[in-house]
């Protein structure tokens, strides 16, 4: 009885590896690998990236691992900064609000720089709460202009 369950407990194995594998593959599938379309694109992609790594810093209370993050995403903001001045980029919703999303992408941009300030004070309480207020800078915008 006891050598029958071992084929059964095999598939099991090969079955959650394959599901594993389909994860893995779908993480950097097309979509991933596709070009950003505009200067907007390149920074969220930026600002995502550096998000990922300000939690782990948190996490781990290595504070130092969030400066760069935020150094990466002012220069690719630098490149939207001109796109917008030059009337070359409207976001997918509101698109006749490019005033308005102009105002709440430098008020984002603040709530970094504090992000900056509390990392660089190695202020791991401070950190965490000012992260909180960047993620809800994203959802903010996100709706109004994005969804
Ligand atoms: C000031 C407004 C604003 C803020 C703040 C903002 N986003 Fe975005 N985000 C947008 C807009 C607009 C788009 C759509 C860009 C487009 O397709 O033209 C977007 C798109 C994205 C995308 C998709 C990019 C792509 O490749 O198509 C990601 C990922 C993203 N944002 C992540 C974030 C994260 C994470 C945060 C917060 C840490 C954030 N965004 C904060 C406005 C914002």
């Amino acid at each position: 009885m006891k050598r029958m369950r071992h084929p059964l407990l095999i598939g099991l194995l090969g079955t959650l590896l394959a599901v594993g594998g389909c994860n893995t593959r779908r993480a950097d599938g097309p979509a991933a690998a596709a070009a950003p379309a505009n200067p907007v694109q390149a920074e969220m992609r930026a600002l995502h990236d550096a998000t990922r790594d300000w939690v782990t810093a948190i996490a781990d209370n290595d504070l130092a691992r969030i400066p760069p993050g935020i150094s990466r995403v002012h220069a690719a903001r630098q490149v939207t900064e001109q796109a917008l001045l030059k009337g070359e980029y409207r976001p997918p919703k509101a698109s006749d609000d490019v005033a308005g999303f102009t105002r709440q992408d430098e008020a984002f941009h603040d709530e970094l720089v504090k992000l900056l300030e509390a990392a660089r004070a190695s202020d791991l309480p401070r950190a965490t709460r000012q992260l909180g207020v960047v993620l809800e800078g994203c959802t903010t915008c996100h709706q109004k202009y994005r969804f």
